[in-house]
């Protein structure tokens, strides 16, 4: 059936809200349950119902990749720096970084999972955009620097650009919009 080229070429997982706790006193459990729900489960489920529009090992991927496209098929899962365990500095934000790190780690095996289901024709990784001017980052745009604070286009640009560089290598980890590795 994919022998075709009718497959996923491109996966964007994007989901993510925010509850930025800065206390364990502000935890609640329906804003905790509902950010795992969105940020962690919604991803892993959007895995279920969609990886099976990816090539296998069987499909034949053309020589020349599609102008604009990289010559295997990439998933991505939007995660964000605050999920990394090794760079967290500051705290807070309880529940969004426990479901970003979750995000990070889904990816990886996701990424695991299709080495064995696809080979080299299709691989997953995570991603960072840096920070930007949407409405889940409002309550902060005070705070950041006006170059670091990236507006949804850029963003895009930016995200598209490091999808379409990606080797084999760099799959099941966790890049950022530079296309430096953030670690879990
Ligand atoms: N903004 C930042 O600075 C920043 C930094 C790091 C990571 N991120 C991540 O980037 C991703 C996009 O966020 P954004 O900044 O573009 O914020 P946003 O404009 O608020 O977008 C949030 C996204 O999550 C989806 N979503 C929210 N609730 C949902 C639900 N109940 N079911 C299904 N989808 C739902 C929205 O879908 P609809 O459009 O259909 O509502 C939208 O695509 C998120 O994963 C976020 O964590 C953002």
């Amino acid at each position: 059936m994919f022998n075709t080229g009718n497959h996923l070429h491109l996966t964007f997982a994007i989901p993510g809200i925010l509850y930025p706790e800065k206390s364990p006193s502000q935890l609640d459990h329906a804003q905790l349950t509902r950010t795992f729900a969105i940020n962690t489960i919604g991803p892993l489920l959007l895995m279920k119902h969609f990886t099976p529009f990816l090539p296998t090992k069987a499909t034949k991927l053309p020589k020349e990749p599609e102008p604009g496209l990289p010559p295997y098929a990439v998933w991505l899962t939007m995660s964000a720096r605050v999920g990394s365990t090794t760079d967290n500095q500051l705290g807070g934000w309880f529940s969004y970084r426990a479901s970003k790190a979750g995000v990070t780690s889904v990816s990886k095996s996701l990424d695991l999972w299709l080495r064995g289901k696809s080979g080299d024709n299709a691989m997953a990784m995570a991603y960072h955009p840096g920070t930007v001017k949407t409405g889940l980052s409002k309550e902060f745009w005070g705070s950041v620097a006006k170059e670091k604070l990236f507006t949804p286009e850029y963003a895009v640009e930016k995200m598209v650009g490091v999808v379409r560089n990606i080797e084999l290598e760099q799959r099941g980890r966790c890049w950022d919009w530079r296309g430096v590795e953030v670690l879990p």
